[in-house]
């Protein structure tokens, strides 16, 4: 678990400065020994920290911590007066799974936010790569009165939230894999992993997770991601996680209120133009099997529409594969 003092630390060195063994110790009130023991934590933590001979530590990189005031400060947002609760976590083994824990009364209107996820879950059963304090890992509860069986187009109504606030942050080239992965110039900058509990008929409830890559390890080359990745600071420099927290907070928070009320028609025409796949050739792995067609938009129930042999067939389950995977990240 990481204690309050490392997290202490890190906001200490957070600016890059350099500063002595004997400076850190008195900030935290603590040993220089216990400062030497801090400082190997962070570095498992992924955080690259320099020895300065004879003047101290300084961190290799800029590090900005979630900051809950900072994220209720964001201008230019209205959602903190939905929004019923804030958590922020140092760590967690998922978002998700922490409100899923909650009792279903207890989470519609809250959200989670952490610095790392230890056991982080993507789509499909896949581990979401969830290194500390440098990406967005954040996940909504919302009740529904609906039913379930209202809530099939919900993973597609995140990801154009959560492509909205990349939007917003002033990332242009921004699509949309059905059903839901974000991409940025076809590479993947996020994904959304929405579960949901509930009646057929009756109320419902949905957690919604969205991971967003913002400042990933150089040294590092996600296996799990699969594809083609980059992240928001390759493309704007000094990108602020906060900052990005609170528009994909406002955006979630405004999509569900009109989701709610008018479902996935207000949603229709945003997602044609995200749409990644439109007119593409790709294939679906759907139980074990391929099916290959041309892509052809969204069904009627937000299903994945694919033309084969001039027949068009909705598809509401599977994994879209384009035929050009790339791997690795992208630069400036
Ligand atoms: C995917 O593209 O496979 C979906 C990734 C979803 C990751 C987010 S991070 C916040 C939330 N908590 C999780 O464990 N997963 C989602």
């Amino acid at each position: 678990m990481i204690g309050e003092s490392t997290l202490r630390l890190a906001g200490f060195l957070s600016d890059c400065e350099t500063r002595s063994g004997q400076t850190i110790a008195r900030e935290l009130g603590c040993t220089r020994a216990a400062v030497w023991k801090q400082i190997e934590t962070l570095r498992q933590l992924g955080i690259g920290v320099n020895a300065v001979a004879g003047q101290g530590y300084r961190l290799s990189e800029p590090l900005e911590l979630l900051d809950r005031e900072k994220i209720l400060a964001v201008r230019g947002t209205a959602f903190q007066a939905e929004l019923r609760q804030l958590d922020i976590l140092s760590e967690i083994d998922s978002t998700n799974s922490e409100l899923l824990r909650r009792g279903a009364g207890h989470r519609h209107s809250c959200a989670v936010i952490a610095e790392r996820q230890t056991g982080g879950r993507g789509r499909r059963g896949r581990q979401w790569h969830s290194p500390f304090g440098r990406n967005i890992y954040l996940s909504l509860g919302w009740k529904f009165e609906s039913g379930l069986g209202q809530l099939g187009c919900l993973p597609l109504v995140v990801a154009i939230s959560a492509s909205s606030a990349l939007l917003r942050m002033g990332l242009r080239g921004r699509t949309i894999k059905w059903p839901n992965d974000l991409l940025l110039e076809g590479r993947k900058i996020g994904g959304c992993l929405v579960e949901v509990q509930g009646d057929l008929n009756g109320p419902c409830h949905a957690v919604m997770g969205v991971g967003i890559n913002v400042r990933m390890p150089d040294i590092e080359q996600p296996k799990s991601i699969g594809r083609a990745w980059t992240d928001v600071s390759s493309h704007i420099a000094g990108a602020s996680r906060n900052e990005l927290a609170a528009l994909l907070l406002d955006e979630l928070v405004k999509a569900m209120t009109v989701y709610r009320l008018g479902g996935f028609e207000p949603f229709r025409e945003a997602w044609a133009g995200l749409d990644e796949l439109k007119d593409k050739p790709v294939t679906l792995f759907r139980d074990q099997k391929k099916i290959t067609g041309i892509a052809r938009g969204l069904g009627e129930r937000g299903g994945l529409l694919l033309e084969r042999s001039g027949v068009v067939d909705e598809f509401h389950a599977g994994e879209v594969r384009e035929p050009l995977i790339y791997s690795g990240r992208s630069r400036l």
